[in-house]
């Protein structure tokens, strides 16, 4: 998949007057075949990518696959790759782009492509059911503090739209989606470890399972492109990569884990 980027910086604070023309290169085709096909777009003020999608769709190409849901930015499922760079679809303004270079549009390159801008992302439920789950202290009367409800809720803003584990090179370039769960799921896990009222030791899941968070190198790539700007890299990976690191190498991990065998 290759085609001419429309490398520009954003237009926004430059004065157009609209309806503009806008080209757009979308990949069409499934995982063994494909090509980009043009299309042309008549854009009015505050249309965002996904809006010339649905008009090519309604107006040109009846045909052509995008999912989507909300177009507000709360259902993840729009995620896409607007000049190789991984975005929501509903929430990436053309008016950010030069109208006289062509925008490519294509969809997310780390899972298998469904059908033209769809990609099934389906390895990542799968993914999500090897975490061991909420596991509250049945017996305990905890009395929670702002502060703890603070520490988890960063995570739970997550809308699962998968666009960090699409950039990440660990999936996206050597794809180790045997040994290795993404940061999409070290959100998760922080979600749960971070919980005041969690139990769980999530450390091997993390280290030895398929969490393989060492496989990591902390590039903040995913921190980069979360629409829901959590730092996923700061406050969910590296805290946890230190919770395995004492749980495995300091003297008291060692023993915790000795009498839980
Ligand atoms: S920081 Fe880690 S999880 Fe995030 S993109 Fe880089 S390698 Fe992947
Ligand atoms: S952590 Fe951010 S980028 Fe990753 S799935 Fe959740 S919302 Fe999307
Ligand atoms: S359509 Fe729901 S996030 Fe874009």
């Amino acid at each position: 998949m290759s085609a001419e980027i429309n490398t520009s910086s954003p237009l926004s604070s430059i004065p157009q007057t609209y309806p503009l023309s806008y080209t757009f290169k979308i990949f069409k085709g499934n995982d063994k075949t494909g090509e980009f096909v043009d299309y042309e777009v008549s854009v009015d003020e505050g249309m965002v990518v996904l809006d010339a999608i649905l008009s090519i769709q309604e107006n040109q190409d009846t045909e052509l696959a995008v999912r989507w849901n909300c177009k507000s930015g709360r259902c993840g499922s729009c995620g896409m790759e607007v000049n190789g760079m991984p975005k929501l679809a509903c929430m990436t303004r053309l008016s950010d782009f030069d109208p006289k270079i062509p925008i490519t549009v294509t969809p997310m390159k780390t899972f298998p492509i469904l059908k033209d801008l769809v990609s099934d992302v389906s390895w990542n439920y799968e993914v999500n059911k090897t975490i061991q789950p909420f596991s509250p202290d049945e017996d305990s009367d905890f009395i929670y503090q702002q502060e703890d409800i603070e520490r988890s809720r960063e995570f739970r803003k997550c809308i699962e739209c998968f666009l960090c584990q699409d950039v990440c090179h660990v999936l996206r370039e050597h794809d180790k989606k045997d040994s290795f769960g993404g940061p999409r799921f070290f959100v998760r896990s922080a979600a749960l470890h971070f919980h005041p009222e969690d139990t769980a030791d999530r450390s091997e899941w993390l280290k030895e399972g398929q969490g393989g968070i060492g496989h990591c190198n902390i590039t903040r790539c995913c921190t980069d492109v979360c629409p829901e700007h959590i730092s996923i890299t700061d406050n969910a990976i590296i805290p946890q990569k230190e919770y395995v690191v004492d749980n495995y190498y300091s003297i008291l991990g060692w023993i915790k884990k000795q009498f839980n065998k």
